[in-house]
């Protein structure tokens, strides 16, 4: 069984994919963390995020590989280093690459050809996985999503600026809503979840019930 579920930054997708996997028995995989590992390698190179063929170039070369929840690129583990902003910024830069985008996305298809799965990303119900058993979109308001990612930083002991986070968080919504290839929305047949007011538990049981129905 594959259940995909896409949405913007900070609609908590990954925490609930994770917990839903768990739950289900099933494995997890984070598309946004594959994403980060290209825009890695390219900001390591110095290559222009924005100059396609460097970039595709570059992608060519990068094994990604997943490890008991970690990520490894070309065998190193890269795990905290892709959660910095500008890796962030980054991906979603990369992201628009067709030659990136055609590699992962069949990455991701070999993944799921061995059994269920349940993954997050921006086009896992649209164009990954379009024949999904599940599909959801997790969405919240810029604000909601703005706090979750402030104190998520702040556990960290990296606090941040509410309008230099929430400006973040738009620009990559918009650059990731309006790219001419996959471009982050709902499928015609996802199930539309707004997560502003409500826990990661409780979102993880909203799911939870709608993939197996009493
Ligand atoms: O989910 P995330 O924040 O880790 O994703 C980082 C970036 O990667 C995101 O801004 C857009 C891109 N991405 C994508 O284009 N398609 C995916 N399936 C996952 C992520």
């Amino acid at each position: 069984m594959i259940i995909t579920i896409d949405g913007p930054a900070g609609s908590g997708k990954s925490t609930v994919a994770r917990l839903l996997a768990h739950r289900l028995g099933l494995r997890f995989l984070d598309t946004g963390a594959m994403y980060r590992a290209v825009a890695l390698a390219v900001l390591r190179s110095h290559t222009n995020q924005h100059d396609a063929q460097a970039v595709s170039q570059i992608a060519a070369g990068c094994s990604i590989r997943f490890h008991d929840n970690r990520l490894l690129l070309n065998q190193q583990d890269v795990t905290s280093e892709i959660r910095m902003p500008e890796v962030a910024t980054a991906a979603s830069i990369v992201a628009s690459n067709p030659a990136v985008r055609a590699s992962l996305v069949q990455q991701q298809q070999q993944i799921g050809e061995s059994g269920g799965l349940v993954t997050e990303g921006r086009d896992q119900g649209t164009v990954v996985f379009p024949h999904a058993r599940h599909k959801y979109f997790l969405t919240a308001s810029l604000d909601a999503r703005t706090r979750r990612r402030l104190a998520e930083l702040d556990q960290k002991g990296q606090p941040g600026s509410w309008e230099e986070i929430r400006e973040q968080i738009r620009q990559r919504d918009e650059r990731d809503e309006k790219r001419a290839l996959a471009p982050m929305k709902p499928a015609s047949d996802a199930v539309i979840v707004d997560t502003s007011e409500l826990t990661v538990e409780q979102v993880v049981e909203l799911l939870c019930r709608s993939v197996t129905p009493e």
